[in-house]
């Protein structure tokens, strides 16, 4: 589900570049994320996305440009920006030694929540959502790596921040705690109106999450909008996906006499007709027709759009 944001920028940055030695991990990129938006960071292995999301969250300095973060500079105000976000990184920093509820009340404490019987229904609240409540009393370094990825997301959301930086925030987590996570952010986002920058290498999350992204490679912005906006960069001809009850040659052949119909191909499975036209909104109505008239039973019509996986594909092979 994608709505609408208003148009305040929670984050912005103007040329905001990181070089380590003589490489060059983030090259001048300026972008800005809206106040409740989901902003997906994508982009090959070394990118440059972590060092991005570090520098916006004031763990390094960048080398050259500027970054604001709910309106504070990052650069001057480092101490606010801690304050108003939340950062999951790679490779959660959780005290190994502590158990799970004493880092979560470390964490929760550092974070300015001084009342204790705040701290801690809070920290039940969320040690009960993420299904580590008959862990709580548990060392760090005994749980699993799904747990600990978990626990770290728990802590990033411990002071209820408004920003969020969740670097690859379901790596390594079983099918039902990512499904979890990524509700979670949708609820973040849809109901509590959080601004969520997500750096992901699953694109199926990027797409039904965020409301844009950015794709970056070599540390250089290479393109930013929605996910439409990304699988219109291939610009191949619109295909019908026509799912029969039977095939016959002579149904076949009755497609191809459509007027804006290019091309028909059975896909593997018999009675798939893949059809490439000219049109789609002229086309869908003369296929059906033709096929009843064929003899054919029509089961579904639709159009097949390219995937946001070979729009990135393309767009990255590109640079
Ligand atoms: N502290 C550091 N010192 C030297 N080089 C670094 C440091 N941190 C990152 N780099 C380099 O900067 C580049 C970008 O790294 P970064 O971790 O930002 O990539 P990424 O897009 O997050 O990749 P991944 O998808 O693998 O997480 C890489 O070439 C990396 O080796
Ligand atoms: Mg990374």
């Amino acid at each position: 589900m994608v709505r609408k944001v208003s148009i305040v920028s929670a984050v912005q940055a103007a040329g905001l570049t990181k070089r380590f030695g003589s490489l060059t991990a983030v090259d001048h990129l300026s972008f800005e994320i809206r106040e409740g938006e989901v902003f997906g960071l994508l982009g090959p292995n070394g990118a440059g996305k972590t060092t991005t999301i570090r520098m916006l969250a004031c763990l390094i300095s960048p080398s050259e440009g500027s970054a604001s973060v709910g309106g504070y500079d990052t650069s001057k105000d480092s101490l606010k920006v801690r304050e108003i976000v939340g950062i999951l990184t790679e490779n959660p920093s959780l005290y190994e030694k502590l158990t799970v509820y004493e880092n979560m009340d470390f964490f929760a404490e550092a974070y300015g929540l001084s009342d204790a019987q705040e701290r801690s229904s809070r920290i039940r609240e969320l040690l009960e959502f993420f299904r580590l409540r008959d862990r709580k009393n548990e060392k760090v370094a005994k749980l699993s790596k799904g747990m600990k990825q978990k626990l770290a997301i728990a802590r990033a959301i411990v002071h209820n921040p408004p920003i969020l930086f969740l670097d690859e925030p379901t790596t390594g987590l079983d099918p039902e705690s990512a499904k979890g996570i990524r509700d979670l952010i949708e609820g973040l986002s849809a109901q509590e109106k959080r601004t969520i920058l997500l750096c992901t290498h699953r694109l199926e999350d990027a797409e039904k999450l965020c409301n844009r992204m950015m794709i970056v490679n070599k540390g250089k912005s290479v393109i930013v909008g929605t996910a439409e906006q990304l699988r219109s960069t291939i610009d191949s001809a619109p295909l019908l996906r026509v799912v029969l009850k039977g095939m016959n040659q002579r149904i076949i052949e009755a497609v191809r006499g459509v007027r804006h119909v290019r091309d028909v191909n059975v896909e593997n499975s018999a009675s798939n007709l893949i059809v490439t036209v000219d049109d789609l909104a002229a086309a869908t109505p003369e296929v059906v027709r033709n096929v009843v008239q064929a003899g054919g039973e029509v089961l579904s019509v639709n159009p097949i759009q390219p995937s946001l996986e070979e729009a990135y594909l393309k767009l990255v092979k590109a640079e």
